[in-house]
């Protein structure tokens, strides 16, 4: 049973397949956190910490706390302001007569074999229940304010995570404001010695991992830029000392949003680590009349006893089996070419009929048309907002759409539905539809400005333009960009105590619009991408099963990328491609950069008009080993065999398909300068050690066959890697027995 409450309904223990974690009640009807961690079988005999013998005076506590402990000292559930909770409150609500206060506690519990929906918002589904259990809901009820607070907590067995989300109702009868209401608090146990790992990077530098020593007092990362950003990543871990790959304890914990989002480590003064993952509380507030609720996003957590790896795999099989929902999650996903970096806006009709007339040759699958397209766009000065063609520049899209299918490819377009350029049609006719604050001067981005998409009107006018246009054109996959962070948060319509609820409301229109578009256009493959990976997260990936991982397409820059977004997103939604060779500061050889974006959904990002022979002949080639690896990278168990931390003079990695029947390990020489050894030797891990593998090298089948064993436990050496810079080698192993 994967859901079990003990001692007459006051300890819940919720078990998956390797973990187990336990909280319950305290005589005050608070909900106290018990245990994160390996799976227990008996959770019966779990209790809380000891209370700390002597609370001061400055623990304070109403009438009726337990024993001498005091909200102060507790690892509490889901804390409150005003509460005697001295830590960061996860609620902080405003009453009517202005008072900062929330003090919930329990009332009763559900156990349902059905998921409750979350309305509008991307969300974990499905789940396996043997028994039939999977949601846990506890009711909450702050009796001096009137507030309720139901805590949710689904359990997904297999994937070891759990997913929570909070829903406060107004339960009074006078408005209330939330200004703070986090999607889960754990208050760990211990583990201030824990390492803090959050992704960092700018635009082009996306999700470099760093791992930093907790410290008492806040460590925390987050975003106000309207959207995940490219800083950091919704999500972050917490790692015991020393962990690696494959041993020491790994907490790992991720929002699914692509709003403003805050996560935080709060080292208290006994060592406890309190997270906290929600919506970011600046920029925030919402407004409760009586009766209304706020439900906030879900977040997911999990814990591996066995290091980064399996915590990493952990997510990635929950993010493919119950956030994915598109029809393609595990499909073969069309190997593209995407005319952005071959031409920029500079491009006809005829030039990109050229590119797809040599990318069908190729066994390339799909033209995709990027920026430039539409309005009279020859520049980032103009025209967003206006989503009918160029006539001038590329005819009638059902024609050229029509002549791309007629090559056997499919065809791609690229969008930025939230922008408007105010030299467009669109802004003359509402130039009241932008986020700004009226009478105070505007913010600009790439001479851009953001449509107010907490607006019905708004997004229902990007719903008939674009469903339109994919109509018309038989459009098979949209990329949908988002250049800009978010100022000048305002909306005219709003009354002014809901507008720290425009920045929420917003990114609920762009769910929206994306649920009205899948709805309509079920088979429509949609790519996310923001100025690269600037919307890279889970949220996003309810709606669209891959989002294009960044603008930087240097191989070598690639693989710090594409590690750290690996520490918490499946490969099988990281858009990677090969690019030019327009970097002039170093050589990466064509079959390099493949093998390369071979560990992302694959494609070209270069005027194959260009190719050399030699080129085009690796092209088809890779294209041919896209094909042949494709289940095993894109849903198989993903193992990095290098540090993610560092920059490693060879990066390895390791994809084997679940059946352990096929792995594909790529090594890339990043330098040859650290004289160390020209041969690097790999275990090849998760195979079957009973079997045996035949390997194959570069495409080219050799005699050799190696016990599964020996390959898991000696491994192999790279002996295939030539002596050079920027060089990789591809190495098959398939069972034969
Ligand atoms: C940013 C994207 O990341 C690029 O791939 C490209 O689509 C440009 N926008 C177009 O403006």
């Amino acid at each position: 049973m994967s859901i079990e409450v003990l001692r007459e309904g006051s300890l819940f223990h919720l078990r998956t397949l390797r973990t187990s974690y336990v909280f319950g009640l305290n005589p005050a009807n608070r909900l106290q956190h018990f245990y994160y961690g390996k799976r227990i079988e008996d959770a019966s005999m779990v209790c809380a910490r000891a209370f700390n013998p002597s609370p001061a005076s400055f623990n304070p506590r109403r009438p009726g706390e337990p024993g001498n402990g005091t909200p102060d000292q507790l690892p509490q559930e889901y804390s409150g302001v005003n509460s005697g909770d001295m830590r960061l409150p996860a609620l902080e609500v405003q009453t009517a007569d202005g008072a900062l206060w929330a003090d919930a506690r329990y009332v009763s519990h559900e156990i349902s074999s059905c998921k409750r929906p979350l309305n509008g918002l991307p969300q974990s589904f499905g789940g396996k229940a043997p028994e039939g259990m999977t949601q846990l809901a506890l009711n909450l009820k702050d009796e001096s304010t009137g507030v309720e607070v139901v805590l949710l907590y689904t359990v997904f067995e297999e994937c070891d995570v759990i997913a929570r989300s909070v829903v406060v109702t107004n339960c009074s009868d006078k408005a209330v404001r939330l200004g703070r209401v986090m999607s889960t608090q754990v208050d760990l146990i211990g583990k201030s010695d824990y390492d803090f790992v959050n992704t960092f990077g700018s635009w082009s530098r996306e999700r470099h991992v760093e791992k930093t020593p907790l410290h008492f007092g806040l460590q925390m990362a987050g975003s106000v830029r309207g959207a995940t950003g490219h800083v950091h990543t919704p999500a972050f871990l917490l790692s015991s000392p020393g962990a690696t790959e494959t041993a020491g304890e790994v907490f790992g914990f991720m929002l699914c949003y692509s709003g403003n989002h805050y996560e935080s480590a709060e080292v208290e003064q006994f060592g406890g680590v309190r997270v906290q993952l929600g919506i970011h509380p600046e920029l925030f507030s919402w407004h409760l009349e009586p009766g209304e609720s706020f439900e906030t996003p879900e977040a997911f957590m999990t814990v591996s006893a066995d290091g980064f790896g399996q915590m990493s795999r952990n997510f990635h099989d929950f993010i493919r089996s119950h956030v994915i929902r598109s029809p393609w999650n595990g499909r073969q996903r069309p190997i593209l070419v995407n005319n952005w970096e071959a031409t920029y806006f500079d491009f006809d009709a005829q030039k990109i009929i050229d590119i797809a007339t040599e990318a069908s040759k190729l066994n390339i699958e799909m033209l995709v048309l990027d920026d430039g397209w539409f309005g009279h766009r020859n520049n980032d000065k103009s025209s967003l907002g206006d989503w009918y063609e160029f006539k001038s520049k590329v005819g009638d899209m059902a024609d050229l759409a029509g002549a791309i299918h007629k090559l056997g490819m499919k065809f791609g377009l690229w969008y930025e539905p939230e922008m408007i350029s105010e030299e467009s049609d669109l802004y003359a006719a509402h130039p009241d539809w932008v986020l700004c604050v009226p009478g105070r001067p505007r913010c600009y981005g790439r001479t851009q400005l953001i449509l107010d998409f907490s607006r019905e009107e708004v997004v229902q006018h990007l719903y008939e333009v674009m469903s339109s246009m994919i109509s018309k054109a038989k459009i098979d996959y949209i990329k949908w960009d988002m250049n800009r962070n978010m100022t000048d948060v305002f909306c005219s319509t709003l009354p002014p105590e809901r507008q720290g609820e425009v920045a929420h409301r917003y990114i609920m229109g762009v769910y929206r619009l994306h649920d009205m578009l899948i709805e309509t256009f079920p088979e429509l493959l949609i790519e996310g991408c923001s100025g690269g990976g600037g919307r890279f997260d889970a949220g996003m990936m309810y709606y669209l099963p891959q989002i294009w991982c960044s603008d930087n397409t240097d191989a070598m820059d690639r693989l710090a990328i594409q590690a750290g977004t690996s520490m918490f997103y499946p490969v099988a939604s990281m858009g990677a491609h090969i690019n030019a060779q327009h970097q002039p500061w170093r050589f990466i050889p064509f079959e390099t950069r493949g093998n390369v974006a071979m560990a992302g959904t694959f494609g070209y990002e270069l005027d194959l008009t260009k190719l050399t022979d030699e080129e085009k002949e690796t092209t088809v080639r890779l294209n041919a080993s896209y094909h042949r690896y494709h289940d095993t990278i894109s849903e198989g168990d993903y193992y990095r065999l290098t540090d993610a931390f560092k920059k490693n003079d060879v990066e390895a990695w390791c994809a084997v398909s679940k059946d352990r029947s096929q792995a594909v390990l790529t090594a890339v020489r990043r330098t040859k300068e650290g004289y160390i050894s020209n041969q690097s030797q790999f275990k090849v891990p998760g195979l079957d050690a009973s079997r045996s593998y035949r390997m194959t090298v570069n495409g080219k089948e050799t005699e050799l066959v190696y016990p599964g064993d020996v390959l898991m436990n000696y491994g192999i050496w790279t002996m295939e890697l030539p002596w050079a810079d920027c060089v990789s080698a591809v190495y098959l192993f398939e069972a034969i027995d």
